[in-house]
């Protein structure tokens, strides 16, 4: 795979994948956007993928929001065209059936925090600072972020952090549950490449419809929910990885799941 402005590499079945505009702190600009459109159609078709680390080149910045440069020459008729299309790559990112882990490695920051939210969880550095700064900019969130921060951290706080604009602390956002785990910078990769692992070893299919159950149900009322939830287990309940989790558990011996 070869892109202007995003690096992949894999570390045997975990992928990694790299925002790279270090000197614009990585800022989502309308190639980064088209990159990662035609990296999401590429990568479904990645054999023996099994979880996908997404981060940000350089030391400063995971990303530092929509290319704001880029922003000042889009007029109103356009703008929504424009949420639109970063919403839809967003979306399909949280719509893999691979796990993504954030690895914040510094600024998260509007678009960039969008971004992160996007992915399943986020794993950040003590130094990285995260914010939707948008309302400084006379803007407002447009990737999915007055959405999904509230559905990360419940409103109040989501509400908080929109209309101050201000930044936060990895540790603060933790507190909240916005990031999951918070690192020292030099152990980023490795926390997050242990946790693709673990992931790595599980059924694919499990881990999949586990995804699915959580992200579709959770915009669901209960009921709904648990229907969704026993629906999902009997198609696992069908499948091979079934056969061979159980099997393995009762002969005593690790599974061996394929793709
Ligand atoms: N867009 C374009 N370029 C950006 C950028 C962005 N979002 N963020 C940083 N850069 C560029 C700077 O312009 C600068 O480029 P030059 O060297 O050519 O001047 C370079 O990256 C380094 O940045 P700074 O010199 O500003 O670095 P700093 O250490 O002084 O500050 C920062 C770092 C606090 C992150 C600051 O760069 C900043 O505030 N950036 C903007 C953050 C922001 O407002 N993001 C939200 C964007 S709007 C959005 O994302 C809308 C949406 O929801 C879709």
């Amino acid at each position: 795979m070869n892109f202007e402005t995003l690096e992949f590499k894999r570390e045997g079945n975990i992928g990694i994948l790299t925002i790279n505009r270090p000197k614009a702190l990585n800022a989502l600009n309308a190639q980064v956007i088209q990159d990662l459109k035609s990296f999401l159609t590429q990568v479904k078709s990645e054999k023996g993928l099994r979880a996908l680390i997404l981060t940000g080149s350089g030391e400063k910045a995971f990303v530092a929001g929509a290319d704001i440069k880029e922003m000042e020459s889009i007029s109103a008729a356009d703008a929504k065209q424009f949420s639109e299309n970063g919403q839809i790559v967003f979306q399909e990112i949280e719509d893999l059936p691979i796990p993504t882990i954030a690895a914040v490695n510094g600024f998260a920051l509007g678009g960039g925090l969008e971004l992160a939210m996007a992915c399943d969880f986020i794993v950040a550095t003590k130094t990285a600072k995260l914010g939707l700064p948008e309302v400084s900019l006379g803007l407002i969130p447009g990737y999915g972020g007055t959405q999904r921060l509230a559905r990360y951290c419940g409103k109040g706080v989501a509400r908080m952090m929109t209309l101050t604009g201000d930044v936060f602390t990895a540790d603060q956002c933790a507190i909240w549950g916005l990031v999951t785990m918070v690192t020292d910078p030099t152990e980023l990769i490795p926390t997050c490449l242990k946790l693709a692992a673990s992931i790595s070893k599980r059924s694919p299919l499990g881990v999949a419809l586990a995804k699915k159950s959580i992200n579709q149900g959770y915009d669901l009322d209960q009921t709904a929910g648990m229907s969704l939830e026993a629906k999902l287990f009997a198609e696992v309940f069908a499948s091979a990885d079934k056969k061979e989790g159980v099997a393995a558990f009762l002969e005593k011996r690790a599974p061996n799941f394929n793709d």
